[in-house]
């Protein structure tokens, strides 16, 4: 069986160096607020270059702590994609701001082209999503933003590491969001998050959101806070554990990245020339394929032939979130073509091969082959 996902050939290669770090932050005696997260703070925003940085929870609260720090809410409009993971999108509901859908081009990636007929005066803030690892066009979603006075969120959830003109995803925007969920880029063995910023005091507003609204920057110890809240806030902490965890894994990434893009180089290679349609790399853009995502129209009868086969795919993602029951409220205008044709052509087609760093070579070459094959005979 070759599996979609698993960390468990990666766990066999680190079990020895994670274990003896569970124990020596263990024998610290600090759960939360230790000097594991100080130092991956550290680590993460010098391994992207970014200014300041605030580790949370999990992906989806860096999401929704960046919308709360920013100000957005009730009343206000995001401008967002629909071709999305479903967090991008109930991060902007959870706010109470509202969703505005742009459809996407071929690549997966937000239309730029059609970003400014969305804008109204309500609209507060853009979300562009670096899908599957790619950087979106943010030359382009930068100059809208400062014509309009509007936030750019980056979703880099599954593109950390990824380059747009040679510069870190994350660095571009307001704030940058990361997720650590363990199939990510830089994975935890639980959930994890990361916010980027530019901007001092957005990134003491970020910290003070994370933990109830409470000031935390107390110079004597960093973390010996007053239990007194300055800004409504949450609670998105990151243990020391998955912290120590991260911090060890983070040295590794950059080869690990290196690793995705030679397994990607492999599919494209021996997959071209088939009737499948391959994801490309855009120029200015070093993309880190956290996923491989194919299309075919045929989608359903290739799958059933690989499962025969015992390799294991999955759909990212099968509905646009515009399509789902807790999304049906948002409002479209919908054309003949349908509400966003693209998006909703691509998830009746699309599939995604498996690729991370755990796999051998060979497992990368029989599932190219085994495909082609299954292809070649449609
Ligand atoms: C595009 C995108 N945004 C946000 C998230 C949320 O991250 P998390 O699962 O860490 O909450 C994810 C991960 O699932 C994602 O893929």
């Amino acid at each position: 069986m070759i599996k979609f996902w698993t960390y468990k050939n990666e766990y066999k290669f680190l079990r020895n160096k994670i274990l003896k770090n569970i124990d020596l932050t263990l024998k610290k005696g600090k759960i939360f607020f230790g000097d594991e997260l100080v130092r991956f703070e550290k680590n993460f925003i010098n391994l992207n270059k970014f200014k300041y940085g605030v580790a949370v929870g999990s992906g989806t609260d860096a999401l929704y702590i960046s919308l709360l720090a920013l100000g957005i809410g009730a009343n206000d409009e995001v401008i967002t994609v629909s071709n999305t993971a479903i967090p991008t999108v109930s991060a902007i509901k959870s706010c109470g701001a509202k969703v505005k859908f742009v459809d996407v081009k071929n690549d997966h990636l937000i239309n730029v082209d059609q970003i400014e007929r969305k804008i109204t005066k309500k609209t507060k803030a853009i979300i562009p999503v670096h899908l599957y690892g790619q950087s979106c066009d943010m030359d382009k979603i930068i100059k809208i933003a400062k014509k309009y006075n509007l936030k750019v969120i980056e979703d880099c959830a599954q593109a950390q590491g990824a380059k747009y003109k040679n510069q870190f995803v994350g660095s571009f925007g307001d704030v940058g969001c990361f997720s650590f969920y363990p199939t990510k880029i830089l994975g935890a063995y639980g959930d994890g998050g990361f916010i980027s910023t530019k901007s001092k005091s957005i990134a003491n507003k970020l910290r003070q959101v994370r933990f109830y609204g409470i000031e935390m920057n107390d110079k004597k110890n960093k973390y010996n806070n007053k239990y007194y809240s300055n800004n409504h806030g949450i609670n998105s902490r990151i243990d020391e554990i998955q912290c120590s965890i991260l911090n060890l894994k983070l040295s590794k990434v950059n080869l690990w990245i290196k690793r995705r893009r030679k397994f990607a180089e492999i599919y494209i290679n021996n997959l071209k020339n088939t009737s499948l349609i391959l994801p490309t790399e855009n120029n200015f853009n070093k993309h880190v394929f956290h996923l491989f995502v194919v299309y075919h129209p045929k989608r359903n009868e290739i799958i059933n032939k690989l499962k025969q086969y015992k390799i294991q795919i999955n759909i990212n993602y099968p509905y646009p979130i515009h399509k789902m029951q807790a999304y049906k409220d948002i409002k479209f205008n919908k054309t003949k073509k349908g509400t966003l044709p693209i998006t909703e052509k691509m998830s009746k087609g699309i599939f995604s091969l498996p690729l991370h760093p755990g796999m051998k070579k060979n497992e990368i070459l029989r599932v190219s082959s085994v495909l082609k094959k299954i292809v070649m005979k449609m």
